[in-house]
């Protein structure tokens, strides 16, 4: 299983890419903005060089479904492991399947984005997008369960010998990422709080604090050792 980042936070980017753990990145509109990211491309293209060959998500800003085609073959030119977000339907309902097959036909890898139900899932893979996006935190709030949702699309697509893989996104606590880890997902892509959650224990902290207590103590035994030696020499 992969993790990406959630993020165009660039220091907490760096920070985490320094912990060798990260496979990739997802940003959004929302995400950029809160980032302080204005400028998409200068922005995704410094992204971009940050990770090298893996990929990073970058979302189409039109709703209109030609002019996500055109915005995603600009994007594809700016750094070869941009993978553009296509969200499933646009803001009045209209399906963007159409779009995602003809980027997938050109060779420019999609991110079919703000997925919430098995149908979506399925349809998106048949359209030839590369990544589903399947939004773990806005399918409970709309009461399901998304463990449930994630099980069956990876069963699905497993049965049906599709080579799309499942990113979970919309994570809202730590207690997401191991439901989604457990039902299936390729890929959990991560706000950088919640990897420092993760990482975190108390009890480690504690069980560590021992540790270096005791080395300390025993550090201070043997320079005692080592004095009544020296005395006892003289
Ligand atoms: C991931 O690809 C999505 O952009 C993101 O996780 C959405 O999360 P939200 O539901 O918190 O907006």
């Amino acid at each position: 299983m992969q993790i990406f980042l959630d993020s165009a936070n660039q220091k907490e980017i760096e920070k985490w890419l320094h912990e060798g753990i990260i496979d990739g990145l997802t940003t959004n509109p929302s995400i950029m903005f809160k980032d302080g990211v204005y400028d998409i491309e200068k922005g995704a293209r410094s992204l971009c060089a940050l990770f090298g060959d893996r990929p990073v998500s970058v979302e189409v800003t039109s709703d209109d479904r030609e002019e996500m085609v055109e915005q995603a073959r600009t994007f594809a030119r700016w750094a070869q492991n941009v993978v553009v977000k296509i969200p499933v339907i646009n803001e009045r309902g209209e399906s963007c399947l159409g779009v995602i097959n003809t980027l997938n036909r050109e060779g420019i890898l999609v991110n079919c984005t703000a997925i919430l139900s098995f149908n979506q899932a399925m349809l998106a893979a048949k359209a030839g997008a590369t990544y589903i996006s399947i939004f773990s935190g806005r399918v409970a709030d709309e009461g399901n369960d998304p463990s449930v949702v994630i099980r069956n699309v990876r069963q699905w697509l497993d049965d049906w010998d599709y080579t799309a893989k499942i990113i979970v996104g919309s994570i809202r606590a730590v207690m997401d990422i191991q439901a989604a880890a457990l039902a299936g997902a390729h890929i959990i892509t991560v706000p950088p709080p919640f990897l420092a959650k993760m990482v975190d224990h108390k009890y480690t902290r504690d069980t560590v604090h021992q540790f270096n207590q005791d080395a300390e103590k025993a550090l201070l035994q043997i320079a005692e050792v080592h004095a009544r030696g020296s005395a006892a020499g003289k």
